[in-house]
């Protein structure tokens, strides 16, 4: 897997192995599989993911500079749903996180505090799905903040079923699935053309799902 662009979004259907893959990213640079920051370990001692601990990455000069240093100094993030609002709870308000309080924002704006305090300097950022929390805008906001690290010298590794996210100009695209990983452009992804057709008319997919249950009624 060769990421030739700051911010690499990989797609695909559920089950296809982003999730896996952003998690081993997340392991062989140092950050904890279960989310959070570089150099940091979140109090559990579960096992590396068996694909983490034989992936091995190959930086660009500035990228190995900036593994080879202290461990603490390692810049990166890793922000996942799942794991993301006990993460939150435990380090809001210790230095070198987030001083506001997350726990008395909703889901959204605990996410976007976390977002812009964490992704303010170069390094790897990992997301795995982040629009989950996020209205359209709030993804808007997460746009500017990818484009943002991309011209600082950062590197945003994001798995996502987001049509928006993805759209960002000079993203790589990487689609995995049954055939592998290949790179795709926005506007032929699987993705994109479901969001059209269902945005254009909706009924064209529902009716499908629904035929059964009104061929029975009747
Ligand atoms: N250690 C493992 N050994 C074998 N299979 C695994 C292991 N861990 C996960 N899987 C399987 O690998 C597949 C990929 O899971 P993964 O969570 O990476 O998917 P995903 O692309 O992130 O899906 P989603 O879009 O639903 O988040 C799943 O079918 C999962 O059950
Ligand atoms: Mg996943």
């Amino acid at each position: 897997m060769t990421l030739t662009a700051p911010v690499t979004f990989l797609v695909g259907e559920n089950g296809s192995g982003k999730s896996t893959l952003i998690e081993a990213v997340a392991e062989a640079h140092g950050l904890d599989a279960h989310g959070g920051r570089a150099g940091r370990k979140y109090g559990n001692d579960r096992p590396k993911t068996p694909l983490g601990q034989q992936l091995r990455l190959e930086y660009t000069s500035a990228g190995s500079r900036m593994v080879t240093g202290p461990r603490r100094g390692r810049r990166g993030y890793f922000l996942r749903a799942e794991t993301a609002f006990g993460l939150m709870r435990t380090v809001t308000g210790l230095p070198g996180y987030w001083q506001d309080d997350v726990t008395i924002m909703s889901h959204g704006e605990g996410f976007l505090a976390v977002l812009d305090a964490m992704f303010a300097h170069p390094g790897l950022y990992l997301m795995d799905e982040p629009e989950a929390a996020l209205s359209f805008s709030s993804c808007l906001r997460l746009v500017a903040l990818m484009q943002q690290l991309a011209d600082t010298g950062g590197q945003v590794i994001c798995a996502t079923h987001s049509p928006l996210l993805t759209a960002l100009p000079g993203a790589q695209i990487l689609e995995v699935g049954e055939h592998g990983i290949r790179q795709a452009a926005w506007g032929d992804l699987a993705l994109i053309d479901h969001w059209r057709r269902y945005l254009a008319d909706p009924s064209a997919y529902l009716r499908h799902l629904f035929a059964t249950d009104d061929a029975d009624r009747r």
